[in-house]
């Protein structure tokens, strides 16, 4: 098996450790060249464009992290390929890094910090998370954990996903076709959806415009799911009081991107749900020995549905 990976000797050195007298041979994923052979296996994230093209024999990808949008939109990826995602500890982490930001922004720590800078001594009035209500978009592995996390600190958590389905820590569920619906309820808004061709764009201006005055809103999701220009609208008109953004179409976001330089925009480097290694590895192990063995993999994604 290959790992093509830019941590792929930190992977490999732990897959060894675990799959004695299998043949591991591991590169950075930004040398496509050095891959001049035909592996039935990929562990990988971001190979470069066209580089299953010599791999005539490749049976199993797995995804070194959640999202597999940009894997799917290949056209190197033969349909015959068994792509598996990972789970890692992205819900926990995505989790505590909406969790944290809200709690930042209701709290004023940037507004302390800086009267502390001028040694002003001004309390402010404040909101507790507990007295929100919050709609979490996606339910999977991470929106799940964040509804969980948010709902154990007594917020009123919505979800919209695919389809509606009773989840415990959930007050109501919407479905694709009413989750516009939900938005009014909402306080808060966390992006935590899959890229799909149902997901992309869906926060658009009419969207935003349905939110509360001053919403808070997460993405700790794709770039994508959002309309920049419409989220700059209503950051200028104070629709979103806030808009934390750790994910964006482009990536690193250009430097000449207005979201840089909007005061109420919070904008952070892709660090919600970082890949680890150690999670990674066991998950991808218990399914190399299910594959081996013939049986059904874990984390098996959906080419159709994009997730
Ligand atoms: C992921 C990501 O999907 O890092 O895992 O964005």
């Amino acid at each position: 098996m290959l790992v093509w990976h830019a941590r792929a000797e930190e992977y490999a050195r732990l897959l060894r450790d675990h799959l004695p007298g299998v043949r591991i041979e591991a590169t950075d994923e930004r040398r496509a060249e050095e891959v001049a052979v035909d592996f039935p296996v990929v562990l990988t994230w971001r190979p470069p464009a066209g580089a299953f093209d010599c791999m005539p024999s490749l049976r199993w990808l797995h995804a070194a992290g959640a999202g597999v949008d940009h894997l799917l939109e290949r056209d190197d990826l033969a349909p015959g390929v068994t792509v598996t995602r990972s789970h890692g500890r992205f819900g926990e982490q995505a989790a505590e890094f909406v969790v944290g930001y809200l709690l930042a922004l209701l709290i004023g720590v940037e507004q302390y910090r800086r009267d502390q800078d001028r040694a002003v001594w001004r309390p402010r009035p404040r909101r507790l998370l507990a007295d929100l209500t919050v709609g979490v978009i996606g339910l999977g592995k991470l929106g799940t954990v964040i509804a969980e996390r948010l709902d154990s600190m007594g917020v009123e958590v919505l979800a919209a996903c695919r389809n509606a389905r009773p989840a415990d820590v959930v007050r109501r569920v919407y479905s694709q076709a009413d989750w516009r619906s939900m938005l009014r309820h909402c306080d808060a808004l966390v992006l935590a959806a899959p890229l799909t061709p149902e997901t992309r764009g869906m926060i658009d201006r009419e969207a935003l415009e349905v939110l509360p005055e001053g919403a808070l809103l997460v993405n700790v999701a794709r770039g994508e799911l959002l309309q920049d220009e419409a989220l700059l609208e209503a950051l200028r008109h104070g629709r979103v009081s806030a808009a934390v953004l750790d994910a964006f179409a482009t990536e690193p976001l250009p430097a000449d991107s207005p979201l840089w330089t909007e005061p109420s925009a919070w904008i952070t480097p892709h660090v919600a749900a970082p890949s680890e290694v150690e999670p990674i590895v066991r998950e991808f192990v218990s399914n190399y020995r299910r594959f081996t063995e013939g049986l059904e993999m874990s984390s098996v994604v959906d080419r159709d549905r994009g997730y």
